[in-house]
């Protein structure tokens, strides 16, 4: 049967994973969000203004402006408000270090891990959609779309320059920092490549290609495989989500941390605003395979579709969402701004 979104009276009960217990990390029931006595199930918003997510570094000043804007918002809202910066950070550690138990589904010893099996995909789309929403209702402009960190592209290829600006609400200490201005590595497995700028992007986009072409030909390739109630986590992360999605996290996090931190590990990498630009990209990693046309295709097992989840929304209503709900992203009210894709023709 299918995993039931957890019941989060309950967050807390397990031991967190995934860290080396350092100062700046969380013990217990930490990244638990604040209970609820109402859930509200998922509804289409009804004419809702629909957005394009907007490449991140081929942003206006005025977009930047803006975004900036909302993450500074939500840095300042009380600590215990659910749409709080630090709040919403919390979603990642407590879906992915084991905060939640799959209790709601009759199994209160087993954690909940939404990585490594065919729920990344989804559970990170619907993490992003309520992370848009409140964005953009706390600067009042309901077009605004999550910018995509735009790493399969050469022009794409480094950190954005406006996230090294440390007057910024996009700033983030907790980055390596010898990566600040450089090429990324989309293989990137802990230790710089010694390559140069033009082999790393040739590289790159035939890491692209085969990790979006030779190695997802079918949906179990492509989504991860198969976690239903009762299993126990990691049954294998889809073709993308080990790579590039992962070293790529691995790629910015601080190695001056013990874990990581921020972006190289579950429980912090919420806190790095680059991590909602990362995931934009690899939700739209999702829409782009899917027009590859042919055995591209979502999953149709009942157990996946009828998967569900709860976070909060701009309302700061706890929300309960399936993944048959977030297959189309032009249903959700967003899609991509249409740019080049470069690694389409880079096969090897
Ligand atoms: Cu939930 Cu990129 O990890």
């Amino acid at each position: 049967s299918p995993l039931a979104a957890p019941d989060i009276s309950k967050c807390g009960t397990l031991p967190l994973s995934g860290f080396k217990p350092g100062e700046d990390t969380p013990t217990g029931g930490d990244c638990c969000p604040p209970d609820s006595s109402q859930i509200l199930d998922f509804e289409f918003p009804k004419n809702q203004t629909f957005k394009v997510r907007p490449a991140a570094h081929l942003l206006s000043p005025k977009y930047i402006e803006k975004f900036n804007l909302a993450i500074k918002r939500m840095k300042e809202l009380p600590a215990d408000d659910p749409r709080n910066f630090l709040q919403q950070a919390h979603i990642h550690c407590a879906y992915c270090n084991g905060a939640y138990t799959q209790s709601s589904s009759g199994f209160p010893d087993i954690e909940i891990q939404i990585h490594n099996s065919w729920l990344f995909f989804p559970f990170h789309r619907w993490y992003l959609y309520f992370y848009e929403r409140i964005m953009g209702s706390l600067i009042d402009d309901p077009t605004f779309a999550l910018p995509f960190w735009n790493w399969d592209t050469p022009a794409g290829m480094t950190i954005p320059k406006y996230f090294n600006n440390e007057s910024s609400a996009l700033f983030d200490p907790k980055r390596n920092q010898s990566h600040l201005q450089a090429v990324i590595d989309l293989g990137y497995n802990g230790a710089d490549a010694d390559t140069t700028d033009v082999e790393k992007v040739t590289n790159n986009l035939a890491i692209m290609y085969r990790q979006m072409v030779t190695n997802a030909t079918d949906p179990t390739s492509f989504f991860g495989g198969e976690y239903r109630a009762g299993n126990e986590p990691i049954s294998g992360g889809g073709s993308v989500e080990q790579s590039p999605h992962t070293p790529v996290h691995r790629w910015v996090g601080d190695t001056r941390e013990p874990n990581g931190e921020d972006l190289g590990n579950f429980y912090s990498a919420g806190r790095d605003t680059l991590f909602y630009c990362h995931h934009s990209n690899v939700d739209r990693m999702w829409s782009l395979w899917k027009m590859l046309g042919g055995k591209h295709k979502d999953i149709t097992d009942e157990d996946w579709l009828n998967t569900s989840f709860v976070f909060y929304d701009e309302k700061k209503n706890l929300v309960r969402v399936y993944v048959k709900d977030c297959l189309f992203t032009n249903q959700l009210g967003y899609d991509y701004q249409r740019v080049d894709v470069p690694w389409l023709k880079s096969k090897p």
